[in-house]
């Protein structure tokens, strides 16, 4: 057995770990030989001195090895290819990326997280569909990919379940927003279900992990090297996340505008970001395209409706419903208004992420429930005109005493001012 307390010490005073240490770490916490104490000591131990780069290739590789591994290519005998986020506020992306870039005719097979601090998860969001199954075993998973095109799962029991438990263990211990942290969950799930080339889109701002340009960086390199050496082709989006993404937080708020994006109505700032992801992933594909022609091709199956169709066809296939009217609705809608005229200087996406959360749309302990039908729907955001007591934002809530929380909290995260800001576009840059 390994002392886990030794190690925890050693990380502590800010020694280097060996490989196979860390390994055993990871392994025996995944067996539930280390307990969720003393782990959440080593995260935190981690997140004040870090790891090298040789540590964090260990930590990847042990994850990766906790649980089984899928051959997609093999089994499908294509490329398969995959995106990830590194997380931010209605960042709903992945749920109009998928159907897009599986009715252009490429497999699509993804594992998803759950929310994790402030920050939505594609899962959760799923599972405001009534019927959706997330947990797919390793063959339905594989075998959708290969008949629908499309599947999207969760960390299941067989693939990384270091992830699973490590993912739940730092998001009630505040030691997500660490490098290596992210780097290990994100690249291990990636590795695990087996992609060939990956678009990771690298959140940068006040709702994002990573808060400056320069470690979204840092954070887009260690994630490409873990790639490259385990074979993978991958492109990292840098994009802003100072506000939150399209307009709605919170899980079937969300799941409505993803819809609104496929059917090519979405808002400019989530179109565009889904638009420049499915072109990545299709240049990265085997239909020999280049970045210009896999945005022609994703423009055009929206368009067409091909990729509502695709939507539709996966949902059913996670025995989902994939009727819009079927998504639960809070029963409480309210208006937050502006209290002068203006333009909209700055949406802060942190507090709109911690207001939904306190609506109940996160989780503040790793038991909670998520309460899929609330959130919050910015109507104004970063630039446009306001006049006093116009609508700011809408709040979807359970009761009026969370709504009133809300209410404060989406106030102040809306800053108002004479002139229009300087204009920003979303993707801020493109490593790798
Ligand atoms: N997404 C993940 O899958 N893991 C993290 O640690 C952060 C975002």
């Amino acid at each position: 057995m390994i002392r886990a307390a030794e190690l925890i010490e050693r990380k502590r005073d800010g020694h280097e770990l060996a490989g196979d240490e860390l390994s055993e770490l990871v392994l025996e916490y995944s067996h539930g030989d280390v307990p969720d104490y003393q782990m959440a000591a080593f995260l935190m131990a981690v997140y004040f001195q870090g790891l090298s780069s040789a540590e964090t290739f260990a930590l990847t590789d042990a994850m990766v090895r906790s649980g089984e591994t899928i051959d997609l290519a093999g089994a499908l005998g294509r490329r398969v290819v995959d995106k990830h986020s590194t997380g931010g506020v209605g960042d709903k992306t992945t749920l109009a990326v998928g159907p897009i870039v599986a009715a252009c005719g490429v497999p699509f097979g993804k594992m998803s997280g759950r929310g994790l601090g402030h920050t939505g998860g594609t899962l959760d969001k799923l599972e405001s569909i009534p019927g959706f199954r997330v947990e797919l075993s390793t063959d339905e998973f594989v075998a959708q990919v290969r008949d629908v095109g499309l599947a999207i799962v969760g960390q299941t029991a067989d693939l990384v379940p270091a992830d699973k438990k490590l993912y739940g263990l730092r998001d009630v211990t505040a030691t997500v927003d660490n490098v290596s942290l992210i780097a290990a969950s994100i690249m291990s799930k990636k590795i695990a279900s087996g992609a060939d080339a990956i678009v990771l889109d690298v959140k940068v701002g006040d709702g994002a992990f990573m808060k400056t340009l320069a470690d979204a960086q840092v954070l887009a390199e260690t994630m490409i090297a873990l790639g490259q050496r385990a074979g993978r082709d991958v492109v990292c989006v840098l994009t802003d996340m100072d506000q939150p993404l399209g307009r709605a937080v919170g899980n079937a708020l969300e799941v409505r505008e993803s819809v609104a994006v496929v059917r090519g109505e979405g808002p400019p700032d989530l179109t565009e970001l889904v638009l420049d992801a499915c072109a990545h992933l299709l240049a990265l594909s085997d239909l020999d395209v280049d970045v210009a022609g896999g945005r022609a091709l994703a423009e055009a199956v929206v368009a067409d409706g091909t990729a509502l169709t695709a939507y539709e066809r996966w949902i059913r296939a996670q025995g989902g419903d994939p009727d819009e009217a079927a998504l639960p609705k809070a029963p409480l809608v309210r208006e937050v208004f502006a209290p002068r005229d203006g333009y909209v200087q700055r949406l802060a996406a942190l507090p709109v992420g911690t207001a939904a959360l306190h609506l109940g749309a996160g989780r503040r302990t790793k038991d909670e429930e998520v309460d899929h039908a609330v959130g919050i729907v910015c109507t104004k955001k970063r630039g446009d005109r306001v006049d006093a007591g116009e609508p700011l934002a809408e709040l979807h809530a359970r009761n009026e005493a969370t709504a009133d929380e809300a209410a404060t909290t989406v106030l102040a995260a809306y800053e108002l001012g004479d002139e229009p800001p300087r204009a920003r576009g979303i993707v801020l840059d493109t490593l790798g």
